[in-house]
């Protein structure tokens, strides 16, 4: 008889974003005049840019010639990229990364998630509370947790509260912990770390021999000239740090589908006889074992984001959000409702007013409003209270949500 992974059974009953689409899906069938505006998943609206469509209608072109048609790829990523990404995306930041540490994929979700592949099973692992649900949900697959509590929290995993006593940056952990997951800018609070603050962590995993999980999928978002987009601009980082990164939100590529992780040649674990063993090896047979590599095409249209066009064209796209992100922060202020984050994140981290639980503001928002925004405690026991919007849509409809919520919240 076939058996299953029981770990799945572990798993709260839904994801929290199909979770979200059910209860908008519901209203929405019961309610079809509604114009409900969503501003819940952090889903790009904006089309590609130019230069990217046009490498990418090239490279289909590519194919159709018998001189420049590609069948498999390597699966670490065409060097052409990879070499962009190297000196445009790190060596331009003075971070010591080669091309070589690259492996170009098709989303930092897939890679957050199989990163574990190469780990073992006995680690301690650290999560911020809120937390992206992804760190938390493909640990408990992996079976690194035993169940859950009534708040959500698993039992063996690690939670470090980010509150706005601690300005959403975790206090770096008194006991030992293994592998951590740091994301910055944040998911969901939009907050950010300052050097110092990953100093301190980079500090922490070399003096523990733990490794940090550096999500950076929104470091194109930071404003502030002082903060760091990479972990490797902190010295010693690469002994401690695996980075993701992602062509998603900067360059509207959550359905084109790109994104890369960094491995860094001198980065080791220790394997079950204490000896060191090289990750970046490890991470190259897993890909060339269990992945393909992303497509010629997709990968052309991801080299043109490197192109003096695509650099102008992504940095609009980028302005165009963040000034969603300040109209949200501005009139939620007004309205007179608690908000963090938005400043150098797509995110905008709101107060809950009135006292309103995470999933009650999420219903009074989505049947007064028909506005659709993320529950603070869908990401973690922490995010009770809070609810997180999302600056990803048209201006026109980020005016309209705004307007609804404030004409709703002012008059009462
Ligand atoms: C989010 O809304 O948190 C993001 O869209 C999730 C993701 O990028 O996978």
């Amino acid at each position: 008889m076939a058996t299953i992974n029981d770990n799945y059974l572990k798993l709260k009953a839904g994801y929290l974003f199909p979770e979200i689409a059910r209860r908008v899906n519901a209203f929405a069938s019961e309610n079809p005049d509604a114009k409900i505006i969503r501003l819940g998943i952090g889903d790009v609206t904006e089309p590609l840019p130019e230069a990217c469509r046009t490498a990418m209608i090239k490279a289909v072109e590519d194919m159709g010639e018998q001189a420049s048609f590609r069948g498999y790829g390597p699966e670490q990523g065409y060097a052409w990229l990879r070499e962009k990404i190297a000196t445009q995306d790190f060596q331009a930041r003075n971070c010591a990364v080669e091309a070589e540490e690259i492996f170009v994929s098709d989303g930092s979700k897939c890679d957050c998630g199989n990163i574990l592949d190469i780990f073992g099973d006995n680690n301690t692992i650290a999560v911020t509370d809120p937390v992206y649900p992804v760190y938390v949900d493909t640990n408990v697959m992996a079976g690194h947790t035993g169940l859950a509590n009534e708040q959500g929290e698993f039992e063996g995993l690690v939670y470090l509260p980010i509150t706005a006593d601690n300005n959403f940056t975790a206090q770096i952990p008194t006991q030992k912990v293994d592998l951590i997951y740091l994301c910055f800018p944040n998911n969901p609070t939009g907050a950010v770390a300052t050097r110092e603050h990953l100093k301190a962590w980079v500090d922490y995993a070399r003096a523990n021999g733990s490794i940090i999980f550096f999500d950076a999928a929104y470091e194109a978002f930071i404003t502030d000239p002082d903060l760091p987009h990479s972990i490797y601009e902190i010295e010693g980082a690469r002994e401690c740090a695996i980075e993701f990164r992602s062509f998603s939100k900067n360059a509207g590529f959550t359905g084109t589908r790109c994104a890369f992780t960094v491995v860094p040649k001198a980065l080791t674990a220790k394997a079950a006889d204490g000896s060191d063993v090289e990750l970046w090896k490890l991470w190259n047979r897993r890909q060339s074992t269990k992945f393909n590599g992303v497509s010629y095409i997709v990968q052309r249209g991801a080299e043109a984001v490197y192109s003096e066009e695509g650099q102008a064209q992504t940095k609009a796209l980028i302005q165009f959000y963040m000034e969603n992100a300040r109209i949200i922060r501005e009139q939620l202020t007004a309205a007179g409702i608690a908000v963090y984050g938005g400043v150098n994140a797509p995110y905008v981290w709101v107060k809950t007013p009135a006292g309103l639980s995470s999933w009650e503001f999420f219903d009074k928002l989505l049947h007064t409003c028909n506005v659709v925004g993320t529950p603070g405690s869908g990401f973690g026991a922490a995010g009770e209270g809070y609810f997180r919007i999302s600056a990803f849509n048209s201006r026109a409809n980020v005016e309209e949500a705004m307007k609804r919520i404030t004409e709703k919240f002012k008059a009462s």
